[in-house]
């Protein structure tokens, strides 16, 4: 089966088995097969972090479980709690919280991928994050078949990161998500980026989440390739954190070196890092660098996985030879 319809890098790798599942059950079914039970697995939400640099010798499961429902109300807290099956869209359950005029995730508007790969990676974008409005999650042991709840703080996030890419890596399929929204706007604008786009809208006296929803959108679709058109995965590496000490030194060096505190050190755009070092729009026949944001690898048509995983290691060695930062990448390399 060519997986090319199936992960946003637009790339053609083929896989040995694919299936889907629509519930738990059918879910379960496919665990107990023994040629499934024998392969590599590898669950598939909307590919959309995902680069293939090679076949892959396993069973595909692609996860397409729906569900959108409010499943519950909290007078206390001025709450609801919204329950999203793993295979929905990450933006029809935005778009979803905003018609039952929810707010929480409105910031995190268009980011592509499924419900279920959402906590995996503690999605993010323009000062929020999943784990913010994160209530818990179900999932299902491969190995066992059983459906087990994850609390937020059983699920481990941090910054792009979640138990389930670490000690629990390829142990559990995410079948179903809850977040609990409030019912009380409470609008999250600290980025600049937002402030302005809203201003440009003429709607900076009281935005609704769906205005800031729209802002957004703008924003992204301003910088980021729509994957529709331009293969790509987003960010293809992580912002790095550099100690309180290496990110002085650098900036006594690059006055302009952009920087966010965080606890322990630093937080500094790797797209910044990667622009210095001349690889900007950088383009190198089917693959390059995206020309608007400089963290996005993009394939342009026919590229194959291995060569953008050359490009990127180019970019590393050229980012850790000028300033002597590491970037790692945030996408799973297959
Ligand atoms: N910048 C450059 N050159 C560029 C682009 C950006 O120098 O080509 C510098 C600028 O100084 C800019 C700063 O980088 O102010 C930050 O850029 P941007 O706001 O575009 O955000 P980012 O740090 O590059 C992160 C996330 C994105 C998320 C945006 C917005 C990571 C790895 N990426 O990117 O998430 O949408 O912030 O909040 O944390 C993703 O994870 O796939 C993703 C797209």
């Amino acid at each position: 089966v060519s997986l090319r319809p199936y992960n946003t890098f637009g790339i053609d790798a083929k896989a040995r088995l694919f299936a889907r599942f629509t519930s738990v059950d059918e879910l379960r079914t496919l665990l107990a097969l023994p040629e499934v039970q024998q392969a590599e697995k590898l669950i598939l939400g909307g590919g959309s972090n995902l680069l293939f640099t090679k076949d892959f010798d396993g069973v595909v499961l692609k996860n397409e479980i729906r569900e959108l429902e409010v499943i519950g109300h909290d007078d206390a807290s001025n709450t609801a709690l919204v329950r999203a099956g793993a295979g929905e869209s990450w933006h029809a359950l935005v778009e979803y919280t905003l018609r039952q005029d929810l707010s929480g995730v409105e910031n995190l508007s268009l980011i592509p991928g499924t419900v279920g790969a959402a906590p995996l990676q503690n999605i993010g974008a323009y000062g929020a994050e999943l784990q913010d409005t994160f209530d818990h999650l179900e999932a299902v042991e491969i190995s066992t078949g059983h459906l087990r709840t994850f609390t937020r703080v059983e699920c481990g996030f941090g910054y792009r990161e979640s138990v389930f890419k670490g000690p629990l890596k390829n142990q559990y399929i995410v079948t179903a998500v809850v977040l609990r929204l409030r019912r009380q706007h409470q609008l999250n604008v600290s980025y600049g980026a937002i402030r302005t786009t809203l201003e440009e809208m003429g709607l900076e006296g009281d935005p609704t989440p769906a205005n800031v929803s729209e802002a957004v959108m703008r924003i992204r679709r301003s910088k980021l390739p729509d994957p529709a058109e331009i293969g790509n995965a987003g960010s293809f590496f992580k912002n790095p954190e550099l100690s309180q000490a290496k990110y002085d030194a650098l900036k006594a060096e690059y006055p302009d070196l952009p920087g966010y505190p965080v606890p322990g050190g630093v937080k500094v755009p790797a797209a910044w890092l990667i622009e210095q070092s001349g690889w900007k729009g950088h383009r190198r026949g089917a693959h390059g660098v995206h020309d608007r944001q400089a963290l996005v690898l993009v394939n342009h048509g026919g590229a194959q996985g291995a060569d953008i995983q050359n490009l990127a290691q180019e970019i590393i060695a050229s980012v850790r030879e000028k300033f002597g930062v590491e970037l790692h990448p945030e996408v799973n390399i297959m």
